[in-house]
């Protein structure tokens, strides 16, 4: 006879499901990587902060040290292999542990691909894909000394879609990729019990879609094509990373959920 799966193992309340937990959320100091920290927090995880924006870090710091929240903040460019490796060796030093990871950061060229450079290209590539890639790698490894952890990546509705309302393509080829790496890493690194799962946003009102929506047109078209009839808030993406991070998706591994207001199920 087989035995029975082990049981959830989730705790009581939503408000304490982090409680314990490290995260480190890289691209934190603004926009979805902050909201995240925010719903961290209120899950009960303490957070570590990772951004290369030093002085929009030190604001988002300040908002917590005000509130009495336990943090690590690091500046951190995502694309420095040795800064990486680094940053994860001071937040070990710290916590002596890694729960949680939310690969965030992540900029966008909108071109026309026949004026994009290669330069451009590199530039998007390496934070959106090569960045992903690198902070797995580093936060792996606590995590695989400790039995396990959560992985969750920020994609984006254009990694599995061909978009389409204007040119994009090395964003589009970035998060395509962010999609893959997901299903690679939640397969090679399930013996160690770290669950990597993605989320796949559509249009969020942040700084870097800020220029988009600022053209009347450009937004209605987005809005036409969204099926809930509106962009989505850094804190619905927040929610599901903060899903997929907890135990109750602990059956979960590999996936990319978009929080797309329909978009993809046209
Ligand atoms: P944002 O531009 O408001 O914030 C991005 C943060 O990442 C900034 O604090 C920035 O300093 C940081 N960052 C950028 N490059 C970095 C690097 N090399 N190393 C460390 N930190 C770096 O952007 P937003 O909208 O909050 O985007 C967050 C993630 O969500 C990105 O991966 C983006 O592609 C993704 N996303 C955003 C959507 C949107 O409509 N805003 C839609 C779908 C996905």
């Amino acid at each position: 006879m087989q035995a029975d799966p082990p049981a959830p193992t989730t705790a009581a309340t939503p408000a304490a499901r982090l409680h314990g937990r490290v995260a480190a959320v890289t691209g934190a100091a603004r926009g979805i990587g902050w909201a995240t920290v925010e719903a961290l927090v209120a899950a009960g995880a303490t957070p570590v902060l990772l951004d290369r924006d030093a002085a929009t870090l030190e604001k988002a710091v300040a908002r917590l040290s005000q509130r009495g929240v336990e943090h690590l903040a690091l500046t951190l460019d995502v694309t420095d292999e040795s800064a990486v490796e680094a940053a994860f060796m001071r937040i070990a030093a710290r916590h002596g542990r890694l729960d949680i990871l939310v690969n965030n950061a992540g900029i966008a060229i909108r071109k026309p691909t026949l004026e994009l450079s290669a330069r451009d290209w590199q530039a998007v590539v390496d934070v959106n894909l090569t960045g992903v890639f690198l902070c797995a790698r580093s936060a792996a490894r606590p995590m695989i000394a400790a039995g396990g952890g959560a992985i969750v990546n920020v994609a984006s509705v254009m990694g599995l879609s061909g978009g389409g309302l204007y040119p994009n393509l090395s964003y589009q080829a970035s998060k395509g990729g962010v999609v893959n790496l997901t299903r690679a890493l939640a397969i090679e690194w399930a013996a160690h019990r770290i669950r990597v799962n993605a989320v796949a946003p559509t249009w969020v009102r942040t700084e870097l879609t800020r220029g988009l929506f600022g053209d009347p047109m450009t937004l209605q078209r987005i809005l036409d094509v969204t099926p809930l009839g509106r962009l989505a808030e850094p804190a619905d993406v927040a929610a599901a990373i903060v899903f997929l991070a907890s135990d109750d998706a602990g059956m979960i591994t590999g996936h990319t959920l978009p929080v797309d207001g329909g978009f993809l199920a046209q």
